[in-house]
């Protein structure tokens, strides 16, 4: 599982919502209007809360109204319709919302991006934006959560998940003294894992692997801080880290891959089951994501689905969660004629990680199409594998699939800004044109010195 994945879920018709804010603009006379769909956490006082900032902000209702989610039949999505809330007044209010929303989607009169396309983050800083919309919070455990009795091992998921809400983009994230406890059962996981590395896993993984020893303190009786590794992935590939506190939705949590930020969780699986973890945890995210964000080409692949994500219909946000799932947390390799794991989920499982290599799962080609509607259990070990070629070929395929997103714009991200830039002008094109024009001098320079 994932700090992200596991949050699937859908959200409203978008169509509905076009024609409920065209008949409210009827009733009002015709003025601008802008409307709102929002989910909030299921708190008390929440949407008392969320009203309050629309009087904060002075913004004038013209229409709400409830509507039962289609995510559970217990929550309520909340659609307002406002007038003249356009333009930066818009966007204040839309940052406040975002502290109490678990989502929210804008219509607006005004047209162009905003116009029935969900909000997507802009610049890396906008990342801030998610750090309390987690789909369950650190110390609230389920009932069947191996530490649910455990009221000191609770506490401490507390900790963990307020550094994640206080965190902030360009922080240093805060080290932490893990315990004699945490650290034997990190000792546990990485002996028998390590054990299956040189014959199960592939050899991107094997290469950083001894790496990661001699840069970020990978040891049996240590268990690396988090920024430390950060900044070895940034070295490598571009990727870092941030710390989350628990789990994201898919559209927030594929919108970091897009800016090549991993949201990973610093906190351990509870003692008492060192060998299973019914969410994603630090064993899960250094040992089975890291060394894969460190492969420059696996770290594009990664970028290519977030960059898809940004902007894109929710079934698309599920189909990308679902190709995410088969990949990055699920993905098997074709290398030397012989399958070998790359999927975060398999190399932290060492129960999964000698199954998925024998002939009992279901291996089938890398299909995005194929993959993007395959069903699959979350709390088993998985039925299908998908077999890549290589990330190269992968990634291309990906490009492929998400060319057919319905989306009225591309993207690209900007590594000097770290920012996502929207190409829906004829200007932003051009500028688009003028840097491949200079990468293609540089490359034409290169190939000429070559001979
Ligand atoms: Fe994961």
């Amino acid at each position: 599982m994932d700090a992200g994945v596991a949050g699937k879920r859908k959200h409203f018709d978008t169509n509905e919502d076009a024609s409920n804010r065209k008949k409210h603009q009827a009733e009002n006379g015709g003025k601008k209007h802008t409307s709102i769909v929002f989910a909030l956490k299921e708190e008390v006082g929440s949407l008392a809360r969320a009203l309050k900032l629309f009087e904060d902000h002075k913004v004038n209702m013209s229409h709400i109204e409830s509507r039962p989610s289609k995510r559970s039949k217990t929550e309520y999505d909340f659609f307002v319709d406002c007038e003249e809330l356009q333009g930066p007044k818009l966007e204040k209010f839309v940052d406040s919302l975002k502290v109490h929303a678990l989502s929210i989607t804008l219509h607006s009169d005004e047209g162009g991006e905003s116009a029935d396309v969900p909000w997507f983050p802009r610049k890396i800083a906008d990342l801030d934006k998610f750090a309390n919309r987690v789909l369950s919070y650190g110390s609230e455990l389920d009932s069947d959560h191996p530490g649910f009795t455990d009221q000191v091992y609770r506490a401490r998921r507390k900790q963990f998940a307020d550094i994640a809400i206080k965190y902030k983009h360009g922080e240093p994230i805060p080290h932490v003294e893990y315990t004699k406890d945490e650290i034997k059962t990190w000792n546990l996981v990485f002996t028998e894992l390590t054990k299956l590395y040189p014959t199960h896993a592939c050899r991107e993984h094997n290469y950083v692997w001894p790496l990661l020893a001699q840069n970020c303190g990978y040891r049996l009786d240590n268990i690396p801080q988090q920024d430390i590794v950060s900044k070895f992935l940034k070295e490598c590939s571009g990727f870092s880290l941030r710390p989350v506190a628990g789990l994201l939705s898919s559209r927030d949590f594929l919108a970091g891959l897009a800016f090549r930020v991993f949201h990973a969780t610093q906190y351990i699986r509870h003692g008492s089951t060192p060998m299973y973890t019914p969410e994603p945890d630090i064993v899960h995210e250094l040992i089975g994501h890291v060394p894969l964000f460190a492969d420059p080409d696996f770290a594009q692949f990664s970028q290519e689905i977030g960059l898809a994500s940004l902007g894109a219909p929710d079934e698309w946000i599920e189909k990308l969660a679902t190709l995410y799932w088969f990949t990055i947390e699920f993905g098997v390799c074709k290398q030397e004629g012989k399958d070998k794991a790359y999927g975060a989920g398999l190399l932290s499982s060492f129960g999964e990680l000698q199954y998925c290599l024998t002939d009992e799962p279901d291996k089938r080609p890398f299909e995005p199409e194929k993959i993007v509607v395959q069903s699959y259990p979350i709390t088993k070990y998985q039925p299908v594998y998908f077999v890549a070629d290589s990330f190269q070929s992968a990634k291309e395929k990906v490009r492929e699939c998400a060319a057919k997103i319905p989306r009225p714009f591309s993207v690209r991200y900007n590594p000097y800004t770290q920012s996502v830039e929207v190409l829906d002008s004829k200007d932003q094109i051009m500028k688009l044109a003028n840097d491949i024009r200079g990468d293609v001098c540089t490359l034409h320079d290169a190939l000429t010195k070559y001979e």
